[in-house]
């Protein structure tokens, strides 16, 4: 597992310690990050589920198993070299989708992990965190399969694991495609 070096101590003592809204009442495990940067790719999530909520480590469940072993396939990446986040760091109750004030209540956390990190490309997992970094209210759907440009940083848009999880096949491998759009932008350790 890589290393918690997703954010500078500070912005993980916040995140740790956050009551900015609701959801941290059922939380026991907010999500920091794991990683370093090291590659010059984000990997954003929602927010954690139920493993990664017990953890305090972002795609850890099922679905992150498979999302992680397709990385490090098509990447070629060694799993320290990851850097994986989520959008919003304390799980919504049943896994709900995070409401547009959870949503904006979190996000101050991801531009101060951005300026930290300062990642060449997010991969952007599912709808919640594609719009976010876009800017739009389009659907995954629509949004996947090309890059855009944010501020100077690359955007891939994907769809998220658990739909290739549900018998899907074609969701693999249209994650499969879009995490090769990548492969120019990495930075490999020296
Ligand atoms: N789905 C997400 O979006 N994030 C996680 O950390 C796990 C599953």
């Amino acid at each position: 597992m890589a290393q918690l070096q997703a954010a500078p101590p500070s912005l993980t003592l916040e995140i740790r310690s956050c009551t900015k809204c609701s959801l941290h009442e059922g939380r026991d495990h907010p999500v920091v990050g794991i990683g370093d940067g090291r590659s010059g790719l984000l990997v954003l999530g929602e927010a954690p589920g139920a493993e990664e909520d017990r953890t305090g480590v972002p795609f850890v469940g099922r679905s992150g198993r498979l999302l992680r072993s397709i990385l490090l396939q098509e990447l070629g990446l060694e799993e320290e070299a990851l850097t994986i986040s989520n959008v919003v760091r304390c799980r919504p109750p049943k896994n709900r989708t995070p409401t547009k004030v959870e949503l904006a209540t979190c996000w101050p956390y991801m531009e101060r992990q951005l300026a930290y990190l300062q990642p060449r490309a997010i991969l952007t997992v599912g709808n919640t965190p594609s719009r976010a970094l876009l800017g739009t209210t389009e659907g995954i759907t629509t949004l996947r399969g090309r890059t855009y440009d944010r501020n100077g940083i690359v955007i891939v848009p994907t769809f998220h694991p658990a739909a290739a999880l549900r018998g899907r096949p074609e969701m693999e491998a249209a994650i499969r495609h879009d995490v090769r759009l990548l492969l120019p932008l990495l930075k490999f350790p020296s």
